[in-house]
């Protein structure tokens, strides 16, 4: 259902790879809420995913481009502005990858040209994504960029390696810039803190399966959908968010608040002989 919230906006999606892809669903909905938009991911990517099925779907431009590369960025934000005939509202970084991870190199064994790959590819492309388009003035006044991260930046998850450090850098850089951009041009930086969702850079994670079920019993509302968080991007994309900026905000439900939830103990518990409820099926306590 289209409320017309980015109607009139021009937009930029970063990290859509196939239709698992987060991105993927921003996309989808930002252009059912009225925005025209362009894509880009790395020239390997394009070939390898199904970008160009959406660009298709969408009308909307495929610009190849490494988020690691300044000139590469810059080529983006120019011919975007060039296709969509103006500045640029709002952008989603949604890119992620650790080549330790894929490597299984664990965090006590890090390959530190593979972390400084990492750090790259996961957060310092945003700084470097922001600080192009300051340097352009891409950006239009008001305008939002997020970017996606997860809560292992606070709290440590087994198997989730050095993409903690690079969520945690991350988040510390829509902080950052985000002074330095509102107080300048009053553009938006934003990261949501997504829940474990099943896609391509997800299913990399060490026992992802598990760590998928362990978050939906944990949270209150259940896990967060692809579907959840891009209806998250399009409210944080909208001038309904228009004074929040240096945040990282959770679509966990609930997850982060939580300590232990009755779900997750019942399961924990069946190799012991408690139970939790009584004859009837009602919860004793808690
Ligand atoms: N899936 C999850 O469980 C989850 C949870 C929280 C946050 N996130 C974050 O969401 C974002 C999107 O990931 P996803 O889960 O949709 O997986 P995905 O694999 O679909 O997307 C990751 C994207 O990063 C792109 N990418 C990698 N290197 C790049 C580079 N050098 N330049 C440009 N693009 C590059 C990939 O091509 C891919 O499109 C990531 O930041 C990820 O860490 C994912």
């Amino acid at each position: 259902m289209s409320n017309n919230l980015l109607k009139g906006k021009r937009g930029i999606i970063f990290g859509a790879l196939n239709d698992m892809s987060i991105a993927w669903k921003v996309a989808e909905r930002a252009v059912e809420e009225g925005a025209s938009i362009t894509l880009t991911n790395t020239a390997l990517a394009v070939r390898m995913g199904t970008i160009s099925e959406l660009a298709t779907k969408l009308n909307a431009e495929v610009i190849p481009a490494d988020a690691t590369k300044v000139e590469d960025l810059e080529m983006v934000f120019t011919k975007s502005q060039e296709i969509l005939g103006g500045k640029i509202d709002f952008v989603l970084h949604s890119i992620g990858m650790s080549p330790n991870v894929r490597k299984k190199r664990t965090y006590d064994d890090l390959d530190y040209n593979l972390l400084n790959s990492t750090l790259d590819i996961s957060a310092i492309s945003f700084h470097k994504m922001i600080q192009v388009a300051k340097k352009m003035d891409a950006i239009s006044e008001g305008g939002s960029i997020l970017a996606l991260s997860y809560v292992a930046a606070q709290r440590t998850f087994f198997g989730y390696n050095d993409m903690a450090d690079a969520k945690a850098m991350l988040e510390s850089i829509a902080r950052s810039f985000g002074y330095i951009y509102g107080r300048e041009k009053g553009v938006r930086i934003n990261t949501i803190s997504q829940s474990p969702t099943m896609t391509t850079a997800g299913s990399g994670i060490k026992g992802f399966d598990g760590l998928l079920d362990f978050s939906n019993r944990m949270s209150p509302l259940g896990n967060a959908s692809a579907e959840d968080c891009a209806d998250y991007c399009i409210v944080m994309f909208s001038d309904l968010t228009k004074k929040v900026t240096m945040q990282n905000l959770y679509n966990d439900g609930g997850l982060s608040s939580m300590g232990m939830s009755l779900r997750a103990m019942t399961q924990y518990n069946k190799s012991f002989e408690n139970d939790f409820t009584d004859e009837n099926g009602n919860i004793i306590y808690g």
